[in-house]
């Protein structure tokens, strides 16, 4: 700003009242996270891969903190990165994603300590008994998250415990199957002991409805909290289908579920997938199915941030993981944006 306009905008807030002032703001809010914060929320944000950091295109928007004021490393704080081999911790990737934080004034959300894949083979293969495997994941976690201690918003402590079949079991998974179900409750209470401050969730897809997933995603909340570890919040993937993505009064009704547990919500890893080559209409869809749920964590006062996996898509894993769909970010594969999609989400936050 100009000292000129500068002296202009204080001559014009002295003689202007507060609502006046708010308005103003809202009109002001025309990207991703300024907009997301003007709707009260703690951030709008993206996951962020190491791979991606050598194109200086990507990087420029990655660190508009108008556009992202928190980044996720997608995969280089996960197990099969940082513990490799047993006992021997390499952060080396790790800290890469979060000095960007640091060096950007974006918060972090670190991602994850505990979950089936990506392990390494020693774990998954290791037949440990009980109190060694129970020692092995104390130990993995308290590592990790002393080494970023401070430095993390919030942790995503177990990752995708539930089987997606429909049953609503936790999944079988050397973690489950050899310790039960308190691996959970150990896993949070051993991370709450490491960075007290770090808020602390169980994150995973397909609970973003009321049904079978969900509600055994708040049976995990009601088990930990009854193991009398803290739990503080349930990310919700959020890797949706265009045209079948849930409407802003389910997802509102599901998120309602858990903060009734007395947790916060947040969206993590929000794609919305379409089939390829996409059509202009299924791009139009694709705006409002953004919309709806943009506006759901809009109208959940504990629905603390939104993170896009990824912002663009280059980089999106949907066309490697989902055969024939892509196009699922607001920024196509020339990093250009796509304005439909884009206004729909700042108008979301500001409906
Ligand atoms: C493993 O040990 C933990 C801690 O003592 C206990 O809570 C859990 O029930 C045990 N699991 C099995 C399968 O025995």
């Amino acid at each position: 700003m100009h000292a000129i306009t500068a002296i202009l905008a204080l001559a014009a807030g002295s003689v202007i009242a507060a609502p006046v002032d708010t308005v103003a703001e809202r009109a002001t809010a025309t990207e991703l996270n300024t907009a997301a914060k003007a709707a009260g929320k703690v951030y709008f944000g993206t996951a962020v891969d190491n791979g991606d950091l050598g194109n200086s295109q990507y990087t420029s928007e990655e660190k508009n903190t108008a556009d992202f004021g928190q980044i996720t490393p997608a995969n280089s704080m996960k197990w099969d990165a940082i513990e490799a081999s047993r006992g021997k911790f390499t952060y080396t990737q790790g800290d890469v994603i979060a000095n960007l934080a640091k060096t950007n004034g974006q918060k972090l959300r670190c991602h994850n300590l505990v979950w089936h894949n990506q392990l390494p083979s020693w774990v998954s293969s290791g037949n440990f008994d009980n109190a060694t495997l129970i020692s092995i994941m104390k130990n993995h976690i308290t590592n990790e998250v002393t080494h970023y201690k401070g430095q993390c918003y919030a942790w995503d402590v177990v990752n995708e415990a539930i089987n997606d079949d429909g049953s609503g079991t936790l999944r079988s998974d050397p973690f489950h199957n050899t310790i039960g179900p308190a691996y959970l409750p150990i896993a949070f209470a051993t991370a709450h002991a490491a960075d007290p401050s770090a808020k602390l969730y169980y994150n995973d897809y397909n609970i973003e409805t009321l049904g079978v997933k969900s509600t055994a995603a708040q049976n995990i909340v009601k088990m930990i909290k009854a193991y009398g570890a803290p739990i503080d919040g349930v990310g919700l993937q959020s890797h949706f289908v265009s045209g079948s993505t849930p409407t802003t009064a389910q997802q509102v009704a599901n998120m309602n579920a858990f903060t009734a547990l007395g947790v916060d919500v947040a969206i993590t890893e929000l794609d919305i997938r379409v089939k390829t080559p996409e059509t202009s209409a299924e791009l139009t869809q694709q705006a409002t199915d953004y919309s709806s749920t943009i506006k759901a964590c809009k109208q959940v006062s504990r629905c603390v941030g939104v993170t896009l996996w990824d912002w663009n898509d280059k980089n999106s894993w949907v066309p490697g993981t989902f055969p024939g769909y892509g196009a699922a970010t607001p920024w196509d594969t020339n990093f250009q944006k796509k304005t439909a999609v884009y206004n729909a989400i700042i108008s979301a936050w500001q409906s």
